[in-house]
């Protein structure tokens, strides 16, 4: 007996890096895993990767309708949704005076309103199924505090933080427990596109950044995927059934709170 057999979990944004692990790692302890991103060529690889428990959806979070679609897609596979990882998120920096309209609405569209709406269409599917569930929002050690060049992501995942708080008393009284992990800095394809922005904006080397960042965290090293996979068991498992509307930092010791 495998810890989540038989349990449908949904992860978006779920094609490669953070959520791919997840994906894997949730497959390997027998759930069914729907790999739910807008880059559905990488899900179908992701999936096919993950074998039979593998199952890519076509989900673009900026975009109700394709929300609404993948949710009725992903619950009617296995039987209902048990477990959301709301991962899908996009990064950008910009010097404060130099932060574009465009760059605001496209962050604060997929992070903020994409994992609201997300969210919201699986915690009804939830709900009308009146089995409960597990709603994990991925947050970030950039929602605690702000960043010179960071403003925009900073408090989208800020908001992240906000939403799980309130989503989290909302939901409750349906069984269904929202929480939020806020990773510090993940090794990955999405540091190396933070590290190249970095590189432009503060004249650096390609990958002095990421090094820096890296001998910063106590533990001694940047974080991996893997380093997760832990607290996401933790909260989407029986466990955490008396917690409700937390954030909880896995970041090598970067943040106290
Ligand atoms: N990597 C880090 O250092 C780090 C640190 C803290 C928090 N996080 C958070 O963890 C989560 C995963 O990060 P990651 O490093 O794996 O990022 P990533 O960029 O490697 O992966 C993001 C995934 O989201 C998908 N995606 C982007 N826009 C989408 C949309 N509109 N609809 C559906 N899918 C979409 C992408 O195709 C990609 O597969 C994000 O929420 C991120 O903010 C990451």
């Amino acid at each position: 007996m495998k810890r989540f057999d038989g349990r449908n979990v949904l992860i978006t944004g779920a094609a490669r890096g953070i959520g791919r692990a997840f994906a894997t790692a949730f497959a390997a302890e027998g759930a069914n895993v729907v790999i739910a991103d807008i880059d559905i060529a990488q899900a179908r690889e992701t999936a096919a990767e993950i074998g039979e428990r593998g199952h890519a959806v076509q989900l673009d979070v900026a975009d109700q309708q394709s929300i609404d679609a993948a949710i009725v897609e992903a619950d009617a596979t296995g039987g209902g949704i048990d477990v959301l990882i709301n991962n899908a998120a996009l990064f950008d920096l910009a010097p404060l005076t130099e932060i574009s309209r465009e760059s605001f609405d496209r962050l604060f569209t997929v992070n903020v309103a994409g994992t609201l709406f997300t969210l919201q269409a699986v915690a009804k599917a939830m709900i009308a199924r009146g089995r409960g569930g597990k709603i994990i929002n991925m947050a970030s050690q950039a929602g605690r505090r702000g960043e010179p060049l960071v403003a925009v992501y900073c408090a989208t995942k800020a908001a992240v933080i906000s939403l799980t708080q309130s989503a989290g008393l909302a939901l409750i009284k349906n069984g269904i427990n929202v929480n939020a992990i806020a990773p510090g800095v993940v090794e990955g394809e999405h540091w190396d596109g933070v590290d190249a922005k970095f590189a432009q904006y503060e004249n650096r080397p390609l990958g002095e950044k990421k090094r820096l960042v890296g001998e910063a965290v106590p533990y001694g090293r940047m974080g991996t995927a893997e380093d997760l996979i832990g607290m996401a068991f933790f909260l989407a498992g029986p466990e955490s059934d008396y917690v409700v509307a937390q954030t909880y930092n896995v970041d090598g010791g970067n943040w106290m709170s």
